[in-house]
């Protein structure tokens, strides 16, 4: 039985608007009818209380700290899953059978080489391009190699996996090509992530060595950011897919979102923030004197998020990784013990405490992709190969929801009232 909000306007009219149920009890307003019955808009900068979209891919809980991938948690994934098995449940809905994860490894496999005319774009940026921005271009560049549309299930599927295999591919390759390097090409007997790892350090002078417990923290670093619901960059990705771009272009804008340091680009800017502290010899008391003012725009970075208002969930589990991988490898890097101590600090401090202000996925996670050796202006290009099923997942499910239309929100008008145009001779402009 529907329920309904009443809302009580201005000049005395109400209206009777439907309550929308979550599965997990959330509640939200419709306010489809508002305008053509009211002639009112809502006002919400930031859409921090709009939900844009009716979803079954992620569910977060900012208050208890909760993130689950289709109703599983996250840190059962983290423990139990694979990165593909976890992007097989974000784009499927439901964990692979044996045959069905075999046969996406395959796929995957499959697709894993990136046209050789794309190195050419590769060998012409100039040395210094950040690779979020090569990353987007190329990946826009990919519908001009592979114009197959969408029009059948195992077209979409087989555009999915070329997506999630070539991603990788290329962001090793754009590694490589900044380095001078010859590219190293991925080897069919190495899983997704250990195949990574090779393109990206293998060298015919220095052959890398596997290492079970980076292939397993880099698994764990791409399942925790698999998907995050509608958060900026998806909230993109839904976007230009609702014009009916198609999904190249979609996670090309989607990438640029995440470059923004406040969002995916907060992982470099945490680096950045530790190691300004570790050279600069600022002590932690005046990083977040900085971050307390309202006279300064620095953040405390990798701290704060818009739904969590407790410690992000994968943050807990990052900061795990961290601990056992730089342990294992015997690495002692001092940016955790100051990332550690920047922690301690804060949560006992009234301002981070007052406004709910937390670690987030990117507080540890440079450290971690540090000690596998990750270049530092590459950490955002992580974050978009792990965000990639998500965007995936999230812009199918957009463009098969009936619900949907083109995005186009409205506005609040400040400017001028009506008023006429002034001849350029008034203006004193010479014809
Ligand atoms: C990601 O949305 C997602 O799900 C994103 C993500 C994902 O997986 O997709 O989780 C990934 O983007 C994580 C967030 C990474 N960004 C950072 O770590 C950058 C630092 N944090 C912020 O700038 C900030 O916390 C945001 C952007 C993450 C969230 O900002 P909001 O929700 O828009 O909140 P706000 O900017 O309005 O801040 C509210 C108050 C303000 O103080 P007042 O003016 O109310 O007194 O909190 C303060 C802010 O000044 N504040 C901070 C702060 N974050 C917020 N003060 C100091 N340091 C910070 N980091």
């Amino acid at each position: 039985m529907t329920e309904y909000a009443t809302i009580t306007l201005d000049d005395g009219r109400t209206m009777k608007l439907p309550i929308v149920k979550g599965t997990e009890g959330e509640k939200a307003i419709d306010i489809r009818a508002l305008r053509a019955e009211t002639g009112y808009i809502t006002y919400d900068p930031g859409f921090g209380n709009t939900g844009s979209c009716r979803s079954r891919i992620t569910f977060m809980d900012g208050e208890k700290g909760i993130l689950r991938y289709r109703g599983i948690p996250i840190e059962e994934l983290a423990r139990r899953s694979s990165f593909v098995e976890t992007a097989y449940l974000l784009i499927n809905g439901e964990l692979p059978t044996s045959d069905e994860l075999i046969r996406t490894s395959v796929k995957l496999n499959d697709h894993s080489l990136v046209h050789e005319d794309m190195n050419t774009f590769y060998r012409n940026f100039p040395r210094a391009s950040h690779p979020m921005g090569i990353l987007s271009a190329m990946v826009n560049a990919l519908r001009s190699f592979y114009p197959t549309l969408l029009n059948t299930e195992e077209e979409f599927e087989q555009t999915f996996l070329r997506l999630i295999s070539k991603v990788r591919t290329m962001a090793a390759l754009s590694y490589k090509i900044s380095l001078g390097h010859n590219v190293e090409y991925p080897r069919p007997d190495y899983t997704y992530c250990t195949n990574f790892l090779h393109m990206m350090f293998n060298s015919p002078v220095r052959p890398y060595k596997v290492h079970r417990k980076l292939v397993k923290a880099l698994n764990v670093f791409w399942i925790l950011h698999a998907d995050h619901e509608q958060n900026c960059s998806t909230s993109v990705v839904r976007s230009v897919g609702s014009s009916r771009a198609n999904i190249y272009a979609s996670v090309s804008a989607g990438i640029s979102a995440l470059w923004g340091p406040l969002h995916g680009g907060a992982n470099q800017a945490v680096i950045s923030m530790l190691e300004n502290i570790n050279e600069n010899g600022a002590t932690i008391s005046q990083v977040l004197r900085k971050a307390k003012s309202k006279k300064d725009t620095f953040r405390l970075m990798g701290f704060g998020h818009r739904v969590y208002k407790t410690y992000d969930p994968r943050a807990k589990i990052m900061k795990k990784y961290c601990d056992d991988v730089l342990k294992k490898l015997n690495i002692n890097d001092p940016l955790l013990n100051i990332a550690r101590k920047l922690e301690e600090a804060a949560l006992s401090d009234s301002y981070f405490a007052d406004h709910n202000l937390y670690p987030n996925v990117d507080f540890y996670s440079g450290i971690l992709l540090r000690a596998m050796g990750i270049p530092t202006n590459m950490f955002t290009v992580m974050f978009a190969i792990g965000r990639l099923p998500g965007w995936i997942a999230q812009w199918r499910e957009h463009m098969t929801d009936p619900e949907q239309k083109i995005t186009r929100p409205r506005q609040v008008y400040l400017g001028y009232n009506k008023r006429s145009y002034v001849s350029m001779e008034k203006r004193g402009i010479e014809d």
